[in-house]
């Protein structure tokens, strides 16, 4: 499988970097795109992978999934999408969902227990789900705060509660930080059912995301730990490498979980 990346900072940085590097068996890279350059990464054109890859990993951002993402299944290629959360808008999923003949493939990204949260909600819908994600406040600054805001999270002793409300205002407010609630949402496939909240904690070494979910299946309640990332703390380190196992198992299913 010859893969390709679109934007190459944090987490795409470190896929390119492992696919150039041959660490994942059955995958190569067949190029990067990123306007702000890499020196040590093969950039091309968006023509050009889109001529060269089986599959074009976007690790660039929610306006370039909107930009790009459509062109890219419309070419054949197929997509893994890191940021989940553009999803969000119901027209652009519409938008990309109808583009094939690529195929869409999302990043399960910084969590888990999204196969069994499918699988329960396929049972019968759920009655109550809820992700709750605990960030160091300094990470959670926004463009949309006050000045006294922002340098109220950069001062707080105190854990604070940002937001809590359905998962798809919490996406739009917090773009960097929501993936997660996308990914809840969609796995659930019922943004309505998912509430979300942002907690700023001025002690949090580790981003932490519970969800929970109740349903006639049953009673679920996930907690997830990650190590933030040193290059961008916004984000986790695990995730470049969920994008890698996810190539890994389009590369050479082996034993994959479905
Ligand atoms: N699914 C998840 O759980 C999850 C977790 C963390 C981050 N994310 C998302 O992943 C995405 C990437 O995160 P990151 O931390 O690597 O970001 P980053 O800012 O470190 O890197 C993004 C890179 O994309 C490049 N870029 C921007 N627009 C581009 C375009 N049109 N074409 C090509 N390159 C372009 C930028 O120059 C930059 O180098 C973000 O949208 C983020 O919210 C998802």
């Amino acid at each position: 499988m010859r893969a390709g990346v679109i934007g190459a900072g944090s987490i795409g940085g470190v896929v390119a970097r492992a696919l150039r590097d041959g660490s994942v068996p059955g995958a190569t890279l067949s190029g990067v795109v990123d306007p702000a350059g890499a020196a040590d990464l093969p950039l091309v054109s968006l023509d050009e992978v889109l001529s060269t890859s089986d599959l074009v990993v976007e690790a660039a951002g929610q306006r370039a999934l909107a930009e790009v993402g459509p062109q890219v299944l419309a070419a054949g290629r197929d997509l893994l999408v890191v940021s989940v959360g553009a999803l969000a808008d119901d027209a652009l999923l519409d938008k990309l969902l109808c583009a094939g003949p690529g195929e869409l493939h999302l990043s399960t990204g910084a969590i888990g227990g999204l196969d069994l949260l499918r699988a329960a909600a396929r049972m019968a819908p759920l009655s109550r789900v809820t992700i709750e994600t605990t960030k160091l406040a300094a990470n959670l600054v926004q463009a949309w705060m006050s000045d006294e805001e922002a340098a109220r999270l950069r001062t707080t002793a105190e854990p604070v509660e940002l937001m809590r409300g359905p998962a798809r205002d919490v996406t739009a407010a917090f773009p960097k930080s929501a993936n997660v609630a996308a990914s809840v949402a969609l796995a659930v496939g019922d943004w309505d059912v998912v509430e979300a909240a942002v907690i700023a904690d001025p002690a949090a070494e580790l981003t932490s995301h519970v969800i929970t979910a109740d349903g006639p299946a049953g009673s679920y309640r996930f907690e997830i730990r990650n190590r933030p990332s040193p290059r961008t703390p916004t984000s986790s380190e695990v995730v470049p490498h969920a994008v890698l196992a996810a190539i890994a198992a389009l590369a050479e299913p082996r034993v994959v979980f479905r």
